[in-house]
């Protein structure tokens, strides 16, 4: 039996002073190596469980457990974050002035890794993904499909635990969207716990589970 990477129990998160219940008390549990999609209609809570999940943002009741260290007795979450989740975002996710090297280089500053190191391994990370021949591309000299790819390099950047990923190819046509799908399944292939946001049924069911959020709660389906 795989290890369990994340554990959530009773999660409930709210804001407005409690007048907008955004989680509802979520329980969850992913096994390591797993690659779960969460889906969900607009506002039921999706972005806001995967921040608390990378810890972007503390719950209000209940815990989050993450590769068995509790979120709440956390110290440095700027590291926590940095080793243990790489996050892909829908939207603005490259510093537009830097290349996709450098883009890809700026998690690992948080663990200090020397220069040489950092290019070495953002030089790598971008080879798996695809863009070995666009190491010095800014943004907006890439595709839609190849920045998102850029952005899951970055998510590999300090080899976390787990990638987070909240609608990687909302933005992306059918053909880009297989693409970033394919390079996901391939990552889980090689042990990556995956957690990914989406709209889209299709890709949803490449995963090995499917948890429905509707405000707030997990439904049984
Ligand atoms: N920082 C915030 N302050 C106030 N309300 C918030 C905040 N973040 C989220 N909410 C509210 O919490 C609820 C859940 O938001 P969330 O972003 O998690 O939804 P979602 O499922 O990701 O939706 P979408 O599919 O549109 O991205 C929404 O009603 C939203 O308005
Ligand atoms: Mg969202």
């Amino acid at each position: 039996m795989a290890k369990t990477i994340i554990k959530i129990k009773d999660l409930v998160k709210t804001f407005e002073g409690g007048r907008v219940r955004a989680l509802d008390g979520v329980n969850l549990e992913v096994p390591e190596g797993e690659f779960i999609s969460i889906m969900g209609p607009s506002g039921s809570g999706k972005s806001t469980l995967l921040n608390m999940i990378g810890a972007l943002d503390r719950p209000t009741e209940g815990e989050v457990i993450v590769d068995d260290v509790d979120l709440s007795k956390v110290k440095n979450l700027n590291e926590f974050r940095a080793r243990k989740v790489g996050f892909v975002f829908q939207l603005h996710n490259l510093i537009p002035t830097l290349t996709a090297l450098e883009n890809v280089e700026i998690p690992m500053f948080e663990l200090g890794l020397s220069k040489r190191k950092r290019v070495e391994r953002a030089k790598r990370l971008l080879e798996l993904v695809g863009l070995g021949e666009r190491l010095d591309y800014i943004p907006t000299k890439l595709s839609g499909g190849e920045r998102q790819r850029v952005a899951i390099a970055r998510a590999l950047a300090n080899n976390p635990k787990i990638i987070l990923a909240d609608e990687p190819t909302g933005n992306l046509d059918s053909a880009s969207s297989d693409e970033i799908l394919y390079l996901l399944l391939d990552l889980n292939q090689r042990g990556q716990t995956i957690v990914l946001v989406t709209h889209d049924e299709e890709m949803a069911e490449h995963a090995s589970v499917v948890y429905r959020l509707k405000d707030g709660k997990i439904i049984e389906t």
